[in-house]
């Protein structure tokens, strides 16, 4: 004699209505919460990464800025302004010479600094160095020089234009 078992695939109960929409729900709601993730993560990210980009651009919407009463500006010293909205910055040296370049790194756009006892101009996002007279890029990370602007002192201030 012999005998066998048949075995029957097991059958789940059909979803009610109810627990259809449940699902639903959840689907939607973690989707939601995924795009809001991403946007979290993303926004800061492209904020980052576009900053140099959106500040090279609003600088290309003016041609000059007047700075008032920067002809006293001592020598060995700095003045950082705004050229349209990006930072910038106008050098006296020690032997009188002025020099206005934009302070925005060509490497991921730190605002940089000038170091006159140093003789540079640093960024110490990641320790790019500019020369100070020309903004040529001369060590770290930044792949382009920094951009020269025209300066032309007076008596009621200095005037600072697109090269
Ligand atoms: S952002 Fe200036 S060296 Fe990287």
């Amino acid at each position: 004699m012999s005998s066998h078992i048949v075995l029957e695939p097991l059958k789940t109960p059909p979803e009610t209505p109810g627990e259809k929409a449940t699902r639903r729900g959840f689907l939607v709601a973690a989707g939601a919460a995924g795009l809001c993730y991403v946007g979290a993560l993303g926004y800061p990210v492209y904020r980052y990464l576009a900053s140099p980009m959106e500040m090279a651009s609003s600088a290309t919407a003016i041609t000059e800025v007047t700075l008032k009463d920067a002809q006293k500006l001592a020598s060995g010293s700095v003045l950082m302004f705004k050229f349209g909205t990006a930072p910038a910055m106008l050098i006296h040296h020690l032997d009188g010479t002025w020099v206005a370049l934009t302070a925005v790194c060509t490497h991921l756009g730190c605002t940089v600094q000038y170091e006159p006892q140093m003789n540079r101009i640093h960024c110490a996002c990641h320790g790019g160095v500019y020369d100070p007279r020309t903004g040529a890029n001369v060590s770290g990370p930044p792949p382009k020089p920094l951009k020269l602007f025209k300066v032309a002192v007076n008596d009621s201030g200095v005037l600072v234009s697109r090269a």
